[in-house]
């Protein structure tokens, strides 16, 4: 069930159209080049200011910093992110190049990773962005300076077998992708006229 692809009412690109957040994660390994490639592609996003105030903490499975980054993540995370092979820390300088608050930090964060889940999607990969995680055990656990603030943790991998998550996930894993319809998202010329 690795492909669920958007209804679009208009055509978008296949990587658009096909990515989603899987939870049923393959054992298999991400290569190395793999994932210098993720890096790269959310290294070369946009950025107020070009102040690129993104930062990624890697952690591939086998290496005692995946273990302790999994440990801070909510329990209704834990199960089924203890499958995928490679997990990742994002976190954002809240504090721009002249010393004044960087106010579109986390902006410019969403969209490197939004670079890298892309990306990841062209390599056979698939992403899963969590917020359910503790800042600020994930803070002390990588001494995460001031003024960085731990943001999300992606979970990275190829796509596995979905029967082995539990029930509840199993069920969701299966079931249909939902977004509001464009018109109540996207306004043409005044507040509330929708596009269509
Ligand atoms: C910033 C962010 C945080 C998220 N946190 C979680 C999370 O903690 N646990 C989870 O299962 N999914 C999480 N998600 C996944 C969303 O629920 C998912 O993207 C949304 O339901 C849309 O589904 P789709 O990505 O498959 O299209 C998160 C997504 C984003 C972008």
């Amino acid at each position: 069930m690795s492909e669920k692809p958007a209804a679009t009412s208009y055509p978008v690109h296949e990587l658009i159209r096909r990515r989603w957040s899987p939870r049923a994660f393959a054992e298999r390994p991400v290569e190395r080049e793999k994932i210098g490639s993720l890096l790269e592609a959310a290294r070369w996003a946009a950025s107020s200011r070009n102040e690129q105030p993104w930062r990624f903490l890697v952690a591939a499975r086998g290496s005692p910093a995946r273990e302790r980054l999994w440990e801070t993540l909510a329990d209704g995370n834990k199960p089924w992110a203890a499958g995928a092979p490679l997990l990742i820390l994002v976190c954002a300088n809240l504090q721009s190049g002249d010393g004044s608050p960087n106010r579109l930090a986390q902006y410019d964060c969403g969209q490197a990773v939004a670079a890298l889940t892309l990306q990841a999607l062209e390599l056979d990969l698939w992403v899963h962005q969590m917020a359910g995680f503790s800042v600020e055990r994930a803070r002390n656990t990588f001494a995460v300076p001031a003024p960085f603030e731990p943001l999300c943790v992606l979970a990275v991998g190829y796509y596995g077998d979905p029967s082995q998550l539990p029930d509840q996930r199993r069920q969701q894993e299966a079931g249909p992708r939902s977004r509001k319809p464009l018109d109540q998202l996207a306004f043409d010329g005044a507040w509330d006229a929708g596009f269509r």
